[in-house]
């Protein structure tokens, strides 16, 4: 297990969690890394940890470059336990370290561990001179706890920016120009769907703060560091974050007996005729997560459910739900489905969509098995207002 250097003076420590499948609720297929970092200056600091049991890989990291005891610093940008749960080990070995967090991070983390820590809080603006470079904080709440923060490092045009910019990849390669670039998006917009989405205003504050900063490596605390393609993943945190849509439909649905997938399919090719790019999505046979991806950037959220016992499908229940919380704003939303006698499903649907503030299109619920006659009726009169 070695370090890798990053920048001069400057190396990856962290650890690579190749089984991780969930991520609280996250279905992460790649599995991830939690990123920790260490800066050789007059002092030596370690920027944030791994999750509780890496931590002798990120020891084993860094004790290929130094000897752990000779850690001043560590700073913790975020609470959460991915990055601070090695917090009590490693103070153990570098048992000379400072602890630098902002005010909610050292609320958080006395609360996470029965430990005392040598604290040293820092607010925005705060910086510590460590010799040659300078630490420089800025606090980022809510991206992703109100504890978060991120470390800028202006001599070396360096952002450790946590959880911002980050992906669920559990790679050898460190950086976006050394693993396929398609991969590296789709993980880094999945993640920002799944983990980022409902703190698109916090978002932009902290992009506004960080807009004035020379910055040519972004190094997240999770996936890979980003040197090549900064420019592109600032521009799509802006897109996420104002909920910038495309003109797309997604058509989430489960079936008891096919009779709403008769009508998602329905619903799906009126989209298409019309030319506007539409996804089929089975629960079934689709993770939650993965199509919070393609609600991110779709329009149109078409969600459909068969009724049952007067309510809908426990899969629709659980995407409704999830999606609920992560807040998509800006959207069109459509509810559908087949019932046999109650129908409630449908409604169902409709409030929740409601409640997220889209744009409701008529429902649309059709008795038992759907008729030709009924599917073109449905479909000129949605034809007629997308
Ligand atoms: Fe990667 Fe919010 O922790």
């Amino acid at each position: 297990m070695k370090a890798v250097e990053i920048k001069k003076g400057i190396y990856w420590v962290g650890g690579i969690d190749q089984g991780l499948e969930d991520f609280h609720g996250y279905r992460t297929q790649r599995g991830s890394t939690y990123n920790a970092y260490l800066i050789f200056d007059e002092k030596i600091v370690l920027v944030d940890t791994v999750k509780h049991y890496l931590h002798d890989e990120m020891l084993a990291r860094i004790s290929s470059v130094i000897d752990p005891a000779k850690i001043d610093y560590i700073v913790s940008n975020h609470t959460e336990m991915d990055h601070s749960g090695c917090l009590p080990k490693i103070t153990k070995v570098a048992n000379k370290a400072i602890v630098v967090a902002s005010p909610n991070g050292q609320k958080g983390l006395g609360k996470h561990f029965d430990q005392e820590f040598n604290f040293k809080v820092v607010n925005s603006g705060d910086s510590i001179n460590i010799g040659k470079r300078n630490l420089q904080f800025v606090l980022t709440p809510m991206v992703h706890w109100p504890d978060s923060m991120v470390t800028y490092i202006p001599e070396d045009k360096l952002l450790l920016s946590n959880d911002a910019f980050g992906q669920h990849i559990a790679s050898s390669e460190r950086f976006d120009d050394q693993l396929d670039f398609d991969i590296v998006i789709q993980e880094a917009t999945k993640y920002y769907a799944n983990i980022v989405f409902p703190f698109g205003a916090q978002v932009k504050k902290a992009l506004q703060a960080l807009s004035g900063l020379e910055i040519d490596m972004i190094a997240p605390s999770h996936g890979i560091i980003w040197r090549k393609n900064l420019g592109e993943i600032i521009q799509k945190y802006k897109g996420w974050a104002d909920n910038t849509t495309e003109e797309r439909a997604i058509v989430v649905y489960d079936t008891m007996w096919g009779s709403t997938e008769i009508i998602a399919k329905t619903i799906s090719n009126v989209f298409i005729n019309k030319g506007i790019p539409a996804e089929l999505l089975n629960l079934k046979k689709n993770h939650i997560s993965d199509i919070m991806t393609k609600v991110l950037t779709a329009k149109y959220i078409c969600v459909g459910s068969s009724t049952l016992n007067n309510s809908v499908l426990p899969t629709v229940a659980a995407f409704l739900n999830y999606m609920q919380g992560l807040g998509p704003k800006n959207r069109i939303g459509l509810g559908f489905g087949s019932y046999g006698w109650g129908g409630q499903s449908i409604a169902q649907i409709q409030e929740v969509l409601k409640s997220c503030g889209f744009q409701l299109l008529d429902s649309i619920k059709v008795q038992y098995v759907p008729k030709r006659q009924a599917l073109a009726e449905l479909s000129a009169k949605l034809e007629k207002v997308i």
